[in-house]
């Protein structure tokens, strides 16, 4: 099969740290941003403006300026009053914004309910049933250049299937767009590919038998196709190293009390996302444990009664897949300070977050006026 025309724009949500950006802008890709402060580091780390594509459900009028005073490729637009703001501000600025719509599908996309984000009970896009009626709007828009059809229905999924259900409905709704006389040149069909978090055969499908059910669909039609992953392509990069602070025995449970915490990492709290736990030292024998940070809140879990390598107090461990979604959800609760990170390529590596101190940290605090 012939390839496609496309463009890879990196989910910055990701893993927005410039050095990251920057080694995928050099290979090529562009970037999916949901703010201005997105936007900004993509265009820092050198990610040409039109190739990035704006996403997001709330746009403010001071982002859509921004955004429109650095000619980005393509606003993707998620409802009616957001069409009509980014045409007012694109006729103050006397220019045309260039957009998608971004529809919703109704389609179940199998995955954590957090990150599903295409049946119509969420806030995401406009339905698929209202579609064609809001574009023959906007084409009738002074400061509105019609482009793109986007979708994006969920993140981490592991089946196929809820895509391929998708990208027909997308397939269709261009067709009917074309005979509507709306012609359209881009389709984004967004992010969402799972990786493997289990290490062990659960995802049914590899990137390539993704790529080929794209091209099945989309082969026919003129468009470029435009793809946003995020944690497909960074997730596997990361490491979170940790050290094992107290082995503690409860009355059920054998806890390792590590000195990584839920504001390192938030998924496995927040989406009781499995991450494995691996030794960094070589052993063999085995143990079962509750790994914890010392965050106080029961929340604060790793893992429940996993076996893995045994380990000791002191030792070090580090937990897989984390270098999508982990720093950038990372926060300082409990004051803790924020991890550095580190940047590893063959035998190199190089501090790319440096430790910030607790004075950094504490003094961005200012008391009132009145104390
Ligand atoms: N495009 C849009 C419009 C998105 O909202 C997202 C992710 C992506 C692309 C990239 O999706 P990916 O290829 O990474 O699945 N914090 C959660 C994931 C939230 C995903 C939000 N949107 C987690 O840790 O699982």
């Amino acid at each position: 099969m012939q390839p496609i025309d496309h463009l890879i724009c990196y989910a910055v949500k990701a893993n927005s740290h410039q050095a990251i950006i920057k080694t995928l802008a050099q290979q090529g890709a562009g970037a999916d941003v949901v703010s201005e402060g997105e936007l900004r580091r993509a265009l820092k780390a050198g990610v040409p403006s039109d190739k990035i594509v704006y996403s997001g459900v709330a746009k403010t009028a001071k982002e859509i300026q921004y955004a429109l005073s650095q000619k980005i490729l393509q606003f993707n637009v998620e409802s009616e009053n957001e069409l009509e703001v980014i045409n007012q501000i694109a006729i103050e600025m006397q220019t045309t914004a260039a957009i998608a719509f971004r529809i919703n599908p109704d389609i179940d996309a199998n995955t954590h309910a957090k990150i599903s984000t295409g049946k119509s009970e969420n806030k995401f896009g406009i339905p698929i049933s209202k579609a064609r009626e809001i574009y023959r709007k906007a084409s009738e828009m002074k400061g509105i250049k019609v482009q793109g059809v986007d979708v994006h229905i969920g993140s981490q999924l592991t089946d196929l299937t809820p895509f391929r259900l998708t990208f027909e409905r997308i397939k269709h709704l261009v067709e009917d767009l074309t005979t509507d006389g709306i012609n359209i040149e881009i389709i984004d069909l967004g992010g969402g590919l799972g990786v493997n978090y289990e290490h062990k055969q659960q995802i049914d499908h590899e990137i390539s038998d993704y790529c080929q059910m794209v091209k099945e669909i989309f082969a026919s039609s003129q468009c470029k196709i435009l793809l946003e992953p995020g944690r497909s392509l960074v997730a596997n990069s990361g490491l979170l190293v940790s050290k094992v602070v107290y082995k503690k025995q409860g009355d059920e449970r054998l806890f390792l009390i590590i000195d990584a915490a839920m504001n390192d990492l938030l998924r496995p709290s927040m989406y009781d996302a499995h991450h494995e736990i691996l030794s960094v030292h070589q052993k063999q024998a085995n143990e079962t444990y509750d790994v914890v940070g010392p965050v106080c809140e029961t929340g604060d879990t790793f893992a429940r009664n996993r076996q893995m390598t045994a380990l000791e107090e002191g030792e070090l461990l580090a937990i897989t897949n984390s270098g999508a979604y982990g720093a950038v959800m990372a926060s300082t609760y409990n004051t803790r300070l924020l991890i550095p990170e580190v940047l590893v390529k063959d035998a190199e590596y190089s501090i790319i977050k440096a430790r910030v101190s607790y004075a950094e940290l504490i003094d961005r605090d200012q008391l009132a006026n009145w104390q």
